[in-house]
């Protein structure tokens, strides 16, 4: 695909197709996501792939539970969420099929910028093999949790989740969703 059709194409995802992603496209994006540029070439990342829609459904549920009794009162920063978590049909990871997380290997502020490299490459590449994607940020606190490793079998808590990416064959034609309104570089 055209770098440029790529980096429009590429679009937080809301809504998702059940249909499974091939295990080779999954293989293609973290090889690729590795050749993301860190800090002193230090590499401090790891991936975990969930595929197992129970699995992700599960971790939705826990986080939105989680979120919720983070509440404390109408100054709380995801008050604005509530109802959605509320819902027990609400899907954090909004049914994608496909879970990516990136983990930093070490708690640096450093460690986690390299993550993020990383999280973008993957993204571009699943908007290169017509997947679409979503960082979903709202369910890192969970995953932070002891409980999240112990209960769904997450990478020890030395790991850092970084950058959890729904990832999916997307329901409607990207180009048939409006876009994000992106403002004009502000240049100094
Ligand atoms: C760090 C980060 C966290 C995000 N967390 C969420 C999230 O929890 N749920 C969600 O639906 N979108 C999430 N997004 C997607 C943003 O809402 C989206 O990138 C933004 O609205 C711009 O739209 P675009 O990605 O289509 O350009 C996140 C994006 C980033 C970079």
């Amino acid at each position: 695909m055209d770098f440029n059709k790529i980096l429009a194409n590429r679009r937080s995802t809301r809504f998702y197709k059940s249909d499974a992603v091939p295990e080779e496209d999954v293989k293609q994006m973290l090889n690729n996501a590795v050749q993301s540029p860190t800090a002193r070439n230090t590499q401090p990342w790891a991936f975990k792939a969930i595929q197992d829609v129970d699995i992700i459904k599960g971790i939705s549920d826990e986080s939105k539970k989680y979120l919720l009794s983070l509440i404390d009162g109408e100054n709380s920063p995801f008050f604005s969420y509530k109802e959605r978590f509320e819902d027990p049909d609400y899907s954090l990871f909004h049914n994608a099929p496909l879970l990516v997380i990136v983990y930093a290997t070490n708690p640096d502020i450093s460690a986690a910028m390299d993550c993020s490299m990383a999280a973008y490459t993957i993204m571009l590449n699943a908007t290169n093999l017509n997947l679409a994607s979503c960082w979903i940020g709202l369910s890192t606190p969970y995953l932070k949790t002891k409980d999240a490793v112990n209960r769904f079998a997450l990478p020890s808590v030395e790991y850092v989740p970084i950058a959890p990416l729904a990832i999916g064959y997307p329901k409607f034609p990207i180009d048939k969703l409006p876009a994000a309104e992106k403002k004009p570089p502000i240049i100094l």
